[in-house]
């Protein structure tokens, strides 16, 4: 359930290769700061001694903030703490006083039963200010169809908050310079509002930050130089941000996941990232990052994602080395990074390696042999390139990739008898390539792709055979019989 459910255990990810799409889950511990209450459990009454019952003012602020997102039948419970409702937890004191540590709203999912809001006249009562145990705070979806500001007031309940969300808010103006006094803040999530002007400089005072979700706003200005030890997640995608990467990103130790995506950031990617060495997933595309590629990169030993499409940089070539050390990889996507040069054999080596996104460049010379040596890959994209020479993967590698092998619209691949495909390429993929006897050298077969669709099932190979008979006098017409055993495929 991701960063929704923040008081769950620490941390969940793997450590062998995952494929792409597998949604990246941080998920953080809510405990261990010390108080004043006795920890209990938490859901209900089931332990309680006679004359236990909640503090009397932190239960007229309930009724309060229950009323302010239209859930008046709250206020018919004489009890809150006993009211048995999803999204309200409390813990009780030694004088045996119950008190709320948590309240959340809004329909997560089906069996994440909080109570929603009333969209059109909820807001977040100033009463929130008058529990003073209040550790978590969760609105999610509640006020989309009254669009208001963060309230100023949230920065008073100090540095008791732990875990502060509200996503999907419809949040309008700024993110309110007092939140930089709740200093104990772990999670901090706005993801996806309406948020501008720049992310406070206030904001550095949290030190304590586990996880802070910025993303899906329009928020602009720099990034602020931050320095929290205990970060694990970096979460600014798709704001309007500006200026360069700070480079006391690399002071972050704890990073686990970087995605500063879809942004306007300028500069390189600062060789402070070396430090990185617990980070599992770096998101720097779509923005306007210069060259070359750092060689820190290298230093990223945990490293399973790195997507940098998008940032179209000056002349670069890919160092020959910059990915040795990334044992983990498991997708590396550089398309459309205006990226020169071969193809490093390195590539090849990297053992976990699925998805390798290196299209619409300008890389040339030959595939590297490397590459026939990537058993885990299932997903490679080499088209729109200036690549020539044999291809150098057989017939298992292809099968497996199917339309996931894009090498279509380069200068001059061809393939061989080496390859092992016989007369039976056309039918593994549209790539437009041809018989290396037989393609004159500049003037190279192309084939436009009819469909990206994936997910098909796999097409029999004496169904698919049945469909083509190649013979190698025709094969400069492979490109066309590929493409019409393709068109047979879609048709049937
Ligand atoms: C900041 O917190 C202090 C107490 O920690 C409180 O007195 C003050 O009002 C808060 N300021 C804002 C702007 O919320
Ligand atoms: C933020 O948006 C509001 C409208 O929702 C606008 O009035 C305000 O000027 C904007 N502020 C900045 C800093 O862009
Ligand atoms: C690749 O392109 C570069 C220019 O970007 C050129 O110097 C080099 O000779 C080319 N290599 C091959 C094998 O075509």
């Amino acid at each position: 359930m991701s960063l929704f459910l923040p008081l769950q255990a620490i941390v969940l990810f793997t450590f062998m290769c995952i494929p792409l799409g597998v949604p990246f889950t941080v998920t953080m511990s809510d405990s261990g700061v010390p108080s004043a209450l006795v920890d209990a459990p938490q859901t209900g009454f089931s332990m309680n001694i006679n004359g236990a019952r909640t503090d009397t003012h932190e239960q007229e602020a309930v009724y309060d903030i229950m009323r302010a997102t239209g859930n008046e039948w709250a206020t018919d419970i004489p009890d809150v703490c006993r009211g048995r409702w999803h999204g309200i937890e409390c813990m009780p004191d030694k004088d045996n006083v119950y008190h709320v540590v948590s309240l959340s709203f809004g329909a997560l999912s089906d069996d994440t039963a909080f109570p929603t809001c009333e969209p059109t006249r909820s807001f977040i009562s100033p009463s929130i200010t008058k529990l003073p145990h209040i550790r978590t705070l969760f609105f999610y979806r509640c006020f989309s169809n009254n669009p208001q500001p963060i309230p100023t007031f949230l920065g008073r309940l100090g540095p008791n908050l732990q875990t502060l969300v509200l996503r999907e808010n419809g949040h309008v103006g700024p993110i309110p310079n007092e939140l930089g006094n709740l200093t104990h803040l772990r999670v901090l999530d706005l993801h996806k509002n309406n948020l501008n002007g720049s992310i406070p400089v206030s904001l550095r005072q949290v030190t304590s930050l586990r996880s802070l979700d910025l993303s899906g706003n329009k928020l602009t200005g720099p990034i602020p130089t931050i320095t929290f030890h205990l970060l694990n997640v970096l979460d600014l995608n798709q704001n309007h941000l500006t200026g360069s990467i700070p480079t006391t990103l690399g002071s972050c130790h704890s990073l686990i996941k970087i995605d500063i995506s879809r942004n306007r950031l300028l500069g390189p990617v600062p060789d402070a990232i070396d430090g990185l060495t617990s980070l599992i997933f770096l998101d720097l595309s779509y923005n306007s990052l210069s060259g070359p590629l750092p060689l820190s990169l290298r230093s990223l030993n945990s490293l399973q994602t790195l997507i940098l499409n998008g940032n179209p940089m000056m002349s670069t070539t890919i160092p020959n080395n910059v990915f040795d050390g990334l044992k983990d990889l498991t997708t590396l996507v550089l398309s459309n990074m205006n990226l020169h040069g071969p193809i490093p054999e390195s590539l090849g080596r990297l053992p976990c390696l699925r998805v390798l996104h290196l299209d619409g460049n300008h890389l040339n010379g030959s595939i590297p042999s490397t590459f026939r040596r990537l058993n885990t890959i299932s997903e490679l994209r080499l088209d729109n390139n200036q690549l020539t020479g044999l291809v150098p993967f057989g017939r298992e590698m292809a099968w497996r990739m199917r339309r996931k092998l894009k090498i279509d619209n380069n200068l001059g691949l061809c393939y061989g008898e080496s390859n092992g495909f016989g007369d039976d390429l056309s039918s593994l993929f549209d790539s437009g390539i041809s018989h290396c006897g037989a393609s004159r050298p500049g003037s190279p077969v192309t084939v436009r792709h009819v469909s990206t669709s994936n997910g098909d099932a796999p097409r029999s190979s004496t169904k698919s055979a049945g469909v083509v008979h190649q013979s190698p006098l025709f094969s400069s017409l492979l490109g066309l019989t590929g493409f019409l055993a393709f068109t047979v495929y879609l048709l049937r």
